[in-house]
């Protein structure tokens, strides 16, 4: 019932020409006829206009990887909704734990930013995890439900439309991935959260993205979990091939 989406977080990676090869390589492993699943790409801000170009003609989505909560103004360095969705974007990544640590994003400004992207109407992944330091002192449950909680207030009607991606921190970048059932057990509880902050039915068709070490070996059998509705993909995301087999195996 929910269709599964599988994302390409890029981060800090790609000139706007080897994004562009990248998503040309995709295209060619998945061929541009209907997709089995939802696919998206999110590269960095400078690469998004020419994998816009890239994309012509396909059924891969477009994503940004951040943006920020206001509207055009004196803000230096920033990039609004409005920005994004003249280029073509569909969908933003919010509160990615490197934004939560290295760049001091909090649950407060996750709220806004994902609001401001509802308003503009992409689609916002809203990105939830627990550390290593947490989850040793059994604290996953409260930290990611408190984070689905504030990061989601308030959104009324619209929650319907955001992607949630779990993401324990000690998993991102590490080798180390969650056990299907470690994943299971996370995406099953935010799901519960989601059904207090709305209704179940609501919390039903929200689509629960797992993210942390994701790659062809492991994707499979990770996506075949109940609640585990598709892939948010750093490392394995950079070479199309690797992409392409972890989109395979959402199917
Ligand atoms: P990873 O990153 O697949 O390289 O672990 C996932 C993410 O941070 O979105």
């Amino acid at each position: 019932m929910r269709t599964k989406i599988v994302a390409g977080n890029w981060k800090m990676n790609k000139t706007s020409a080897e994004g562009a090869a990248l998503i040309a390589g995709i295209r060619k492993e998945l061929g541009d006829g209907k997709l089995p699943v939802e696919v998206v790409v999110c590269p960095p801000f400078t690469g998004l206009d020419a994998a816009a170009k890239a994309l012509a003609g396909s059924k891969i989505g477009l994503g940004a990887q951040n943006m920020h909560f206001e509207a055009p103004g004196a803000f230096t360095g920033e990039v609004c909704a409005e920005m994004l969705k003249a280029l073509c974007v569909q969908y933003v990544i919010l509160g990615h734990s490197e934004r939560r640590t290295f760049f001091g994003e909090t649950d407060a400004i996750v709220n806004r930013k994902t609001k401001m992207a509802l308003a503009a109407g992409l689609t916002p992944i809203v990105c939830v995890g627990e550390t290593l330091a947490e989850r040793e002192a059994n604290k996953t449950e409260k930290v990611v439900t408190t984070q689905v909680r504030d990061s989601l207030a308030g959104l009324g009607a619209d929650l319907a439309k955001v992607v949630v991606a779990y993401e324990p921190v000690w998993a991102i970048g590490t080798g180390k991935t969650a056990s299907p059932a470690q994943a299971q057990e996370v995406h099953a509880l935010i799901r519960r959260v989601l059904a207090v902050i709305s209704d179940g039915q609501t919390a039903t068709g929200i689509r629960i993205q797992y993210g942390g070490s994701m790659k062809p070996e492991n994707a499979k059998e990770l996506m075949s979990q109940p609640d585990i509705d598709g892939g948010l993909i750093g490392g394995a995301a950079l070479k199309a091939d690797a992409f392409a087999a972890i989109v395979r195996g959402a199917l």
